[in-house]
């Protein structure tokens, strides 16, 4: 049997993350800048080479896979893509699943929960229209509350990713947490991270999360849930509902020591860590010596896992790296 991918730190690596496209039909203000130079499309892997990367993933012991970006659904074979990779749902797999801003997810719900695909994380910073539009610069909040609807309805599990944003969404979080447990849906904030120039400072809108945290647990009955989701993120659970709260705090609570996750970019590039510019060319690999060689960029890339990030908000300095979130599918 082919052997688990173990780092040298003696993390086992079960997650990979796999951004399908760069692009994205929304600019979030903390994501992009508001002009993007995106990848050529000549330079995107093959929907049947990512098939095959991530089964190897699978063979190597990765037990999820996460669709992400930019924003996956606007990759045209990205349900087709859902179709191939849910057959190992059971079968090695034990989730697959995807990021999504919604939009485009009333149209696509049904196909991702025949593929076999039962849960998604959807990007929504606020419910108000005004200022889901000023932080996406283009969204229109109703098409993603219908994605979002649509979803549920498939039966789709719904998490709400929501970006904690000084002076811009602060005080949508207790009504946001409020509307999910309202709905059933989960709710994870996150705490702005430095990747990729954007056209502002992203300390102005840098939110500890261990203060946000303070503010919702006097308003709410809070227990610490310690099922994780194979992600970064610390649960909590409104008491009496079916709503779990999740902090992403890599600025305040760092959590590289219990990584499990890799992630595989648009043009077939395995970085291992999100704060780190280190990485091997899975397309090249495959390209040039087949699947023999592609397992071993695999687990050169492995074997090279920083032991965590380093990122730091500060005025005036440089992102921790230049690529953006959506290169690297988060
Ligand atoms: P679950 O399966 O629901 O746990 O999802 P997830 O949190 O793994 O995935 P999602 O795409 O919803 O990511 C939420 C946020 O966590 C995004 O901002 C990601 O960039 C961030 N994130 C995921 N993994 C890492 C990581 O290893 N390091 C850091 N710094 N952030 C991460
Ligand atoms: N910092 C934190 N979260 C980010 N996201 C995108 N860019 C950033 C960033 N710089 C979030 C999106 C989405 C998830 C995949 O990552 O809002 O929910
Ligand atoms: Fe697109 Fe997501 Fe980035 Fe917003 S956060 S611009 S929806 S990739």
């Amino acid at each position: 049997a082919d052997s688990a991918l173990i780092d040298g730190f003696g993390r086992s690596i079960r997650y990979l993350r796999i951004s399908v496209t760069d692009r994205c039909d929304l600019r979030c203000r903390y994501c992009m800048a508001e002009k993007m130079t995106f990848l050529p499309r000549n330079r995107l892997l093959a929907l049947e080479e990512i098939a095959v990367i991530a089964e190897r993933f699978i063979a190597f012991g990765v037990r999820k896979i996460r669709l992400s970006g930019g924003e996956p659904l606007v990759r045209r074979d990205v349900v087709e893509l859902a179709h191939r990779l849910g057959g190992h749902v059971g079968r090695g797999l034990d989730e697959l699943t995807m990021t999504t801003n919604a939009t485009r997810l009333a149209e696509h719900a049904e196909a991702l929960v025949a593929a076999g695909m039962r849960r998604v994380n959807v990007s929504l910073d606020s419910r108000d229209p005004a200022l889901f539009r000023h932080i996406t610069r283009h969204g229109d909040v109703a098409q993603v509350l219908d994605g979002i609807a649509a979803g549920h309805r498939a039966g789709l599990a719904i998490k709400i990713n929501m970006v904690a944003l000084k002076g811009l969404n602060e005080d949508e979080i207790a009504p946001m947490l409020e509307w999910c447990m309202a709905q059933g849906h989960d709710l994870t904030l996150i705490e702005t991270m430095p990747l990729g120039a954007i056209d502002e400072d992203r300390t102005d809108r840098f939110l500890p999360l261990t203060a946000v945290f303070d503010r919702l647990s006097s308003r709410f009955a809070l227990t610490r849930d310690t099922n994780g989701t194979g992600g970064p993120a610390r649960y909590w659970r409104v008491d009496g509902t079916a709503t779990r709260l999740g902090l992403i705090s890599p600025l305040t609570a760092n959590f590289c020591d219990g990584c499990n996750r890799v992630r595989l970019t648009t043009e077939g590039r395995l970085y291992s860590c999100l704060g780190h510019e280190d990485q091997v060319d899975l397309k090249h690999a495959l390209r040039t010596g087949g699947v023999a060689a592609l397992d071993d960029a695999i687990r050169l890339g492995i074997a090279g896992k920083p032991a965590r990030h380093d990122f730091r908000i500060e005025r005036g300095a440089a992102p921790a790296v230049a690529r953006h979130m959506s290169v690297t599918g988060g």
